[in-house]
């Protein structure tokens, strides 16, 4: 891995930790059981993308911190995610497209599509 694929890769690992611990906190704080199973869902998925990471970084241990927060309000804990798989859509587009690693390229575009199924769970439910 260059320099950029590696910083692109640590900081994807960041937004999989991060997502992991948000939907991990929205399991558990919305009242809908839609809900509970929906981020419980998303939490595991996010939580495999980060171990991806981890191996492609061969780290042995990742630190799940810091905290995330969420709300009560399932419609506010929908519009959080949406955001969040917006951003990482985005991310995971530019770092494939500037990655020189094949491997690494790959999983940014298998990834791709895997947060694109999670925003069309998020939009469904918006709408
Ligand atoms: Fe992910
Ligand atoms: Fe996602």
């Amino acid at each position: 891995m260059n320099e950029t694929d590696k910083a692109n890769v640590e900081k994807a690992l960041g937004v999989e930790i991060s997502n992991t611990l948000f939907y991990k906190c929205a399991s558990k704080k919305v009242k809908e059981i839609d809900g509970q199973k929906l981020f419980k869902i998303l939490s595991k998925v996010e939580n495999e993308h980060a171990s991806v990471w981890k191996k492609i970084l061969k780290l042995d241990k990742i630190k799940m911190e810091p905290p995330e927060s969420c709300v009560e309000d399932y419609t506010a804990d929908l519009n959080d995610s949406h955001a969040r798989e917006e951003r990482a859509i985005k991310f995971y587009g530019e770092a494939a497209a500037a990655a020189q690693n094949p491997r690494v390229k790959e999983i940014f575009q298998a990834f791709i599509e895997v947060e694109t199924d999670h925003l069309k769970l998020s939009e469904e439910r918006l709408k």
